[in-house]
């Protein structure tokens, strides 16, 4: 039987890119979704989209509000039982450091990392209370090096990689499985999708996600990590999948890589 059977998959992000590649897999791996991004139109066509659109339903919430929406999560979602939280809601950036306003920063942190504690800190209690739960964060490789044009989404993904780590501390023995996800390159809506200097959108792909593995190879390794009850996973393909890596061992070479590039 697979690990998602019957279990109730709270998911954010799941309207689009790797998000909405899970939300397709989950259900015919027999998952009860709860389906979160901000715009509930689309949430619903993906709902409906789903094997057993009955089982499923959506939640939308704007997480650059995290107090906001974790208030709004807990008066909807009542004491519903989440066996797995996924964390996959999140915007990049793509300006210099120089260009950037101060409240992109804060937008990136808000959504990217304020907005997996409020939803984190939601489950958590009741998690404990079962002695029963997972909870996932996907992070990036953008957490693990950083990389011009991303100061921000680079703070808030290696900030997040932190958290996550704490809180597999703080949970050890008490039930409770903690997974952090760091794509690389994927083909997604990301850099579209990224925040420049003035919080505009990009509006545009760039080359490197384009040329990135599907959202769907990315959905099913990280199901795969999740349902193994992997600590952290790194997935993606050429020099972003080996970046990790290269930056434990050989950090001067990817600070010389990264300056150049
Ligand atoms: N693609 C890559 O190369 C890559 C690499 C490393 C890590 N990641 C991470 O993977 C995750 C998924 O990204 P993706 O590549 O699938 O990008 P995407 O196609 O742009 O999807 C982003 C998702 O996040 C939701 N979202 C954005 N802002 C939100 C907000 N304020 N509140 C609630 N939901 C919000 C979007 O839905 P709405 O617009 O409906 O709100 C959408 O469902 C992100 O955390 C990203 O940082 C991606």
């Amino acid at each position: 039987m697979s690990y998602y059977q019957g279990k109730t998959v709270w998911l954010t992000g799941a309207s689009s890119g790797i998000g909405l590649a899970m939300a397709k897999q989950l259900a015919e791996a027999g998952a009860h979704l709860i389906l979160t991004s901000r715009r509930a139109d689309a949430l619903e066509a993906v709902r409906q989209g789903l094997a057993h659109p009955e089982r499923h339903r959506v939640l939308a919430l704007d997480l650059s509000q995290p107090e906001q929406a974790a208030t709004t999560a807990a008066a909807e979602l009542g004491d519903q039982v989440i066996d797995i939280l996924i964390n996959n809601a999140g915007v990049s950036q793509r300006s210099l450091i120089l260009d950037t306003d101060m409240k992109v920063y804060r937008q990136l942190m808000e959504i990217d990392y304020f907005g997996v504690i409020a939803l984190t800190k939601l489950v958590l209690p009741r998690m404990l209370e079962r002695q029963s739960g997972h909870i996932v964060t996907v992070s990036s490789v953008a957490g693990k090096v950083g990389t011009k044009l991303r100061s921000g989404y680079n703070g808030a993904k290696f900030g997040v990689i932190g958290f996550m780590d704490s809180l597999r501390a703080e949970t050890y023995g008490k039930g409770v499985i903690v997974t952090s996800i760091l794509p690389g390159f994927i083909n997604t809506q990301v850099a579209h999708n990224s925040l420049t200097g003035d919080g505009s959108a990009l509006g545009h792909e760039d080359p490197d996600n384009a040329g990135g593995i599907s959202a769907e190879s990315c959905a099913a390794q990280s199901l795969q990590a999740i349902a193994k009850g992997k600590a952290e996973v790194v997935i993606g393909s050429g020099l972003s999948k080996l970046a990790p890596f290269l930056q434990r061992f050989f950090p001067g070479l990817v600070r010389n890589l990264v300056a150049k590039r």
